[in-house]
Parts: C-alpha cells; sequence; structure tokens
C-alpha cells in the first residue's frame, strides 16, 4: 500500500485559474502589460479596503519597494520582530538600512508592543511588523507609539490574507502593506507579491520604481532620473492571482476550520501551546504552529516532527530568530542583545500541515497519530 504523506502546505487551486491562463496564453498577453495584472490589482486591493494595489515579482521585493516608496535609505533604522522569516529583514538591507530588533510576545508570537520605544532612535524611519502565521498584531499601539514619534508604518502581511484587526483587514491598518503569494501563501499566484496603499503618492511611486523608473506619463523614452528594479509580475501569474482571490473567503474558512480541528484535538493535551485568541482579531492560522513543552509532553520538539514524519505528516521548525542570522552580520547589522521569546519559539515551535486542502479525515489522522505517539 503506498503511504499517504500529508505535506505542510499545497496550493489550492479550486476556481478559474485554468481559464484565465489559457486566455492570457491564448490572446499571447505574457508579460506585465495584459488585462489581469489591472484586475487582479483592483480586486485584491479592494478585498483589503485599499485603494492601489501593485502588482511584482514577490513578497521580499513587495517590502523592498514599499521601503524605496517611504524614502528609507543608507543610515535609516527600520523597526522588524526579532522572529520573522529572513525577507523581512532582508528586504530593509538592500535599501542599505539596518533592521532593529525586537523580541516576540509569548502570547501572540508578534512583536512585542511594550519593547518597541525603547529601540527608537532619531535614525528610526518605520516600524515594520509582521502578521505572524497570519495572526494580526496589536495595530492600534503600533499606530500611537508611530504617530508619537513621526514614523511610518509598513506591515508584513506576507502570511495574513484575509486577517482582521478590529474589523479591518490587514494591510489597511498602517501606511503601506507588503503580502506574498508565494506557493504555500492563502492566495497564492506560485510566486508573486503585491504592496497595497491608501496613499496615492506612495502607489505612484511603487509603480514607477517597480518599472525600472521609466517615466509614468508621456512616451516611453529610455530616459531614467532615478534608480529603479524590475519587479513586474507578469500576466500569467496575475491570472492565477485574480482565480484566487476571487475563492479567498472559501480558503480562510478552510484555514480557520482546520485551526478549530486542531484547537478540539489537540488544546487538552499538557504540553502543547497554541498561541493566545483575542476577541478582537480575525487570524486567518495561515499555519498551525504550535509550542512544544518537552517536559509536559515526554518528548521534544525536534522528536515530534521526527516521528510523524515516519508516519507520512510533513512539518516545519518556526523561524530562527534574526539575531542568529550569520548573513545579517554580513551587513553590518547588530545582532546583540537577549531574544529570550524569539529564542524559545524557535527552539520549541513547530507548525502542523495547514493547506486549505486537507480534509477533516486529514485532520484526524494527523492528530490521533500524535496522541498516539505521545501516549
Ligand atoms: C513574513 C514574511 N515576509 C516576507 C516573505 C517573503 O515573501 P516571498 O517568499 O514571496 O518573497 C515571506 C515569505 O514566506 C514571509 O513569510
Amino acid at each position: 500500500m503506498i503511504k499517504k504523506i500529508i505535506p505542510v502546505c499545497e496550493p489550492f487551486l479550486g476556481g478559474s485559474e485554468k481559464k484565465y491562463v489559457l486566455d492570457a496564453l491564448e490572446t499571447g498577453w505574457i508579460s506585465s502589460s495584459g488585462k489581469y495584472i489591472k484586475e487582479f490589482e483592483n480586486a485584491f486591493s479592494k478585498y483589503c479596503g485599499v485603494r492601489h494595489g501593485i502588482a511584482v515579482t514577490n513578497g521580499t521585493v513587495a517590502l523592498h519597494l514599499a521601503l524605496v516608496s517611504l524614502g528609507v535609505g543608507n543610515g535609516d533604522e527600520v523597526i522588524i520582530p526579532n522572529f520573522t522569516m529572513i525577507a523581512t529583514a532582508f528586504a530593509v538591507c538592500y535599501t542599505g538600512a539596518k533592521p532593529v530588533f525586537v523580541d516576540a510576545d509569548k502570547d501572540t508570537w508578534n512583536i512585542d508592543v511594550s519593547k518597541i520605544e525603547e529601540k527608537i532612535t532619531e535614525r528610526t524611519k518605520v516600524i515594520l511588523p509582521v502578521h505572524i502565521y497570519g495572526n494580526p498584531c496589536d495595530m492600534d499601539e503600533i499606530n500611537k507609539i508611530a504617530n508619537k514619534y513621526n514614523l511610518k508604518v509598513l506591515e508584513d502581511a506576507a502570511e495574513a490574507h484575509g486577517a482582521e484587526y478590529k474589523g479591518k483587514k490587514c494591510g489597511a491598518l498602517g501606511n503601506i502593506a507588503a503580502f506574498s503569494f508565494y506557493a504555500n501563501k492563502i492566495v497564492t499566484t506560485g510566486e508573486g507579491g503585491m504592496v497595497i496603499t491608501n496613499n496615492d503618492e506612495l502607489a505612484e511611486k511603487c509603480r514607477y520604481y517597480k518599472n525600472l523608473c521609466f517615466p509614468l506619463i508621456g512616451e516611453r523614452i529610455y530616459k531614467h532620473d532615478d534608480i529603479g528594479f524590475n519587479y513586474r509580475m507578469s500576466n500569467l501569474h496575475a491570472a492565477i492571482g485574480l482565480a484566487q482571490t476571487e475563492k479567498i473567503e472559501k480558503y480562510i474558512e478552510r484555514r480557520i476550520r482546520n485551526n478549530k480541528l486542531y484547537r478540539k484535538f489537540l488544546s487538552d493535551i499538557p504540553g502543547i501551546i497554541f498561541p493566545k485568541q483575542r476577541n478582537y482579531v480575525k487570524n486567518v492560522y495561515w499555519m498551525n504552529g504550535i509550542i512544544i513543552d518537552k517536559d509536559k509532553l515526554g518528548m521534544s520538539r525536534d522528536e515530534l516532527m521526527i516521528k510523524l514524519k515516519k508516519d507520512g505528516i510533513e512539518t516545519r521548525p518556526f523561524f530562527i530568530g534574526m539575531n542568529k542570522q550569520k548573513s545579517l552580520l554580513k551587513y553590518g547589522v547588530d545582532c546583540d542583545g537577549e531574544f529570550p521569546v524569539s529564542d524559545w519559539l524557535a527552539d520549541n515551535g513547530l507548525y502542523l500541515p495547514s493547506g486549505s486542502n486537507l480534509t477533516e479525515e486529514d485532520i484526524n489522522f494527523i492528530c490521533s497519530k500524535i496522541k498516539d505517539l505521545i501516549t
């Protein structure tokens, strides 16, 4: 019998993806000039409740482009969570600015807002919160600090499509936001990203810089007054993105359903810790992260992962803190300091299969395997 493998996350292409891609192919519109770019930008930004969407090639460059549009560069500092994916820090470094790390909150795993102010200097330009695993950050507090020190807020919403904070969508909660549409994201284009903003000027800058600083109006003359980038998304990718956006509510429902089932079966097990639920946020549970308390569970995170793998269940360890990334030392980033919560998360956290196409049966199977392993 072939053993069933349950991957951490697979793309769910459940709508008009094929139809739209074939249309793009058949009409020959495969570059970034096709109609699906505008349609995808409009549909996704409208869904988030924001006026402008600027489609790009991935989430990393979406962050970079947003930072460029905010005028971040050499000599500046950007506050980011220490517990995040490396792209958040790299995007800051690409501009010449330095990321400054703030430890995580142990209940939400997001940036600990009570520790932001102590990291602000006269060089700080931007606060860059990340909605980790689809769980919105405490944006009221972050915006309050940003206003007090005259800083801009760039949301890294790569993992938080459709998540809400006090009834407003992630991506609409700061000055500008960046999304990723990598294959494991709730809305995917395979590879892709988008900057969204309500600010006309920032949107215009993003459109300008993303296209090699070709003049936005007038003839396409080869005269470039600024340093630009080619971050243009293709019409083929946008065709997939539009079809995905049409189904976003269904995908989010599935992600939330996955979490409800995991909590139902696992939350009473001593030694398995879920993030705290807050009633004023809608966590979309892009990934179902859990923390393993080795003493209570009788097994470490790594032992559990190895055993689950033998049963065909794939998991992933949590991010390793930015202060532990040698690559950032090469950019001259200050990686000193203590980040005990990030360390705890990195050492003990894992995420369980979380894709939108998992069935209830899959989750029952995963949970019963976990129960078998620990008893
Ligand atoms: C928090 C966060 N920021 C940025 C990115 C970068 O996105 P991409 O992989 O599309 O470049 C990711 C990717 O998974 C992410 O998780």
